[in-house]
């Protein structure tokens, strides 16, 4: 069987150098304009303080950015 070839994911950056102009607005609604496009889409928060992603989508999560860089949690275990 031949290894099946992995594309080089793209890697975006959303930020701006004033609070509250739309970057997690955009963000959000780019993702799901991806993922409706056949993209595989990862979204990270990296809003240390006010993380709000998981709000403005409706989800419940147990852990956040911080666990990653603090406790070295493991993405693909969670
Ligand atoms: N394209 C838009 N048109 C009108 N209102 C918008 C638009 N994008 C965002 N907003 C509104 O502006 C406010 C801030 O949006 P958002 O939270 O996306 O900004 P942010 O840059 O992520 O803010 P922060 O710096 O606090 O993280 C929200 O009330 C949101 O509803
Ligand atoms: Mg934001």
């Amino acid at each position: 069987m031949m290894a099946q070839k992995i594309k080089k994911p793209l890697t975006l950056c959303v930020t701006s150098g004033k609070g509250g102009v739309g970057k997690t607005s955009f963000t959000i609604n780019f993702a799901i304009a991806l993922s409706r496009n056949d993209s595989r889409v990862l979204v990270i928060d990296g809003d240390m303080g006010l993380a709000n992603v998981d709000v403005l989508l409706r989800l419940s999560v147990k852990r956040d950015f911080r666990d990653i860089l603090e406790n070295g949690t493991d993405l693909a275990r969670h």
